[in-house]
């Protein structure tokens, strides 16, 4: 059995052994490196140093054992300090003296996309006619962007706008036309508002065409409506963003929402309708930049609007398309390669 007194020693050792753990570890400076050697090793007042002299206390049985653990202690207590004196030498290092009267870094400053800059020049065009902006979800379901908008399951209307579907019901929405129904739903005429926003579809990509690309809806829904406010509109519109000598062509098209449709060129603005060899144009001289036309009166029913009183026109335009005439850009997929010598030229100008 040890002896009372052999198993104080053990408990004091112990004790001494832990609280030499905390204080390492709070110790920040050569100076706290200094206080703690001190405190435990100094040959007068050292905690160990004074358990050497209890060591007198013991018969000769039990002086062995306590003087083993003693020495076990000191040796701890010389590896602790050495280890923590490396520590401070290493973060001594890291540490960078700062000179609070040198100027910051300057950062640079960020700007808007190409795309976005263009989006704003065509809203600031719209908003000074008077209309509104509205936003929708791109994530859309098969009711907004199809069957509410007259493509019944199954026609093959529905092809030219193929997408990623999430699930059967659930689609990248391939135009902003579903955010007309949506407002339409909410809202009771008279309606001017623009819809800018993302649309997805399955397409390979090509100079003038890529699968994620930007719109511009427009719809009006009043009393009176004709289609020649459509044409006049539009075609103030792109004198605008174009200069008054632009030319412009409005061709009968198909929408399934739409009645009658038109798609609308612009003269080819890479070639000047030139060049038969144009990759932009294929040579034809015009390029189609938006699909328009009166509302289907079965689309006002589906937003329950009775067609019999109100009537309206409609717009979708491709904001890439049309930035790449009005920058002359040769290829739709340069605004999405993030490439700073390309994006910084637009604000440039
Ligand atoms: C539509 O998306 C119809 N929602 C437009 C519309 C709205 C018609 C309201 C009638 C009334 P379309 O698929 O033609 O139509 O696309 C409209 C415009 O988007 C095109 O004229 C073109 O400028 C642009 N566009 C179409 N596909 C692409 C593509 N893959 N990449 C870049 N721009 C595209």
């Amino acid at each position: 059995m040890p002896s009372p007194e052999l198993l104080n020693f053990r408990t004091a050792v112990d004790a001494y052994r832990a609280k030499l753990k905390d204080e390492c570890a709070a110790v920040r400076d050569a100076q706290g490196l200094e206080d703690l050697h001190h405190r435990y090793l100094s040959r007068k007042r050292g905690f160990v140093t004074a358990l050497f002299e209890d060591l007198k206390k013991f018969e000769a049985g039990e002086k062995p054992v306590a003087g083993q653990l003693l020495n076990g202690l000191k040796v701890e207590v010389q590896e602790a300090l050495t280890a923590l004196g490396g520590r401070l030498k290493a973060s001594a290092k890291t540490k960078v003296e700062i000179d609070p009267t040198l100027p910051g870094e300057r950062r640079p400053w960020g700007a808007a996309h190409p795309l976005r800059i263009f989006q704003r020049e065509i809203e600031s065009i719209f908003q000074e006619m008077g209309f509104g902006i509205e936003e929708g979800p791109e994530i859309e379901t098969d009711y907004y962007n199809f069957e509410a908008l007259n493509f019944p399951p199954m026609h093959p209307a529905r092809d030219a706008w193929d997408t990623l579907y999430i699930n059967d019901n659930l689609l990248l929405r391939t135009h902003t036309s579903p955010v007309q129904i949506r407002v339409m739903e909410k809202r009771k005429p008279p309606i001017r508002i623009i819809i800018p926003g993302k649309v997805y579809r399955r397409e390979t990509p090509d100079p003038t065409h890529a699968a994620m690309f930007f719109q511009i809806e427009g719809l009006v829904v009043d009393k009176g409506v004709t289609f020649a406010h459509l044409k006049g509109t539009l075609e103030y519109f792109l004198k605008r963003l174009f200069g008054d000598k632009v030319q412009v062509r409005f061709r009968p098209s198909f929408f399934p929402f739409t009645e009658p449709s038109a798609e609308v060129d612009i003269e080819c603005l890479a070639c000047g309708r030139k060049d038969p060899a144009c990759r932009v144009c294929g040579g034809t001289g015009w390029k189609e930049i938006l699909g328009s036309g009166m509302v289907d009166p079965q689309v006002f029913k589906n937003v329950t609007i009775d067609p019999e009183q109100y009537s309206g026109w409609a717009f979708g335009l491709g904001i890439d398309r049309v930035a790449m005439f009005a920058f002359g850009i040769p290829d739709i997929r340069f605004f999405y390669e993030n490439d700073l010598r390309f994006n910084r030229q637009f604000h440039l100008k």
